[in-house]
């Protein structure tokens, strides 16, 4: 606690100065099962499934008040999250997105302070043309940790 409190109080910018949390990312065996959960169970609005075959998911978004849940199914073998699935054959939280004011920064940022930014060390674009990034999780405490600029 002593820390958060003299953290705050540097008037030094963080190196990834977070603000606000933008997604949860849950892994799902099955995106039709899990759409269908969470409109008929909890009365959410979702969106359309979207398929993104450069990260080699299908997803769909949950919406809520002040942030989304992102359902992902693997598309294939190669998928990222096959793996995970595999480990966590129900499903499960696989990362979170948090938002900065400006993503490359927040890359430079991370580097500086020691923490992987994964794949070639930029932002890539995300299936809706967004910046982002995202850490290696052991680095963050053994959370994977998106980094995104929010929608404007
Ligand atoms: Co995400």
């Amino acid at each position: 606690m002593a820390d958060v409190k003299t953290a705050a109080k540097t008037s030094m910018p963080a190196p990834v100065p977070v603000k606000g949390l933008d997604h949860v990312a849950i892994a799902v065996p099955d995106l039709d099962v899990a759409v269908a959960f969470y409109r008929e169970k909890f009365g959410c609005t979702v969106s359309d499934i979207v398929e993104v075959e450069t990260q080699g998911v299908r997803m769909a978004y949950v919406k809520l008040a002040g942030a989304k849940l992102e359902l992902m199914e693997p598309l294939n073998e190669a998928s990222p999250i096959t793996k995970f699935l595999e480990r966590n054959p129900n499903g499960g939280i696989h990362h979170l997105c948090l938002t900065v004011p400006d993503v490359v920064d927040a890359a430079g940022g991370a580097a500086g302070a020691g923490i992987r930014v994964l794949g070639d060390g930029k932002p890539a674009k995300g299936y809706e043309g967004q910046d982002l990034f995202f850490m290696h999780p052991k680095d963050t405490l053994g959370t994977l940790i998106e980094i995104e600029e929010p929608n404007q």
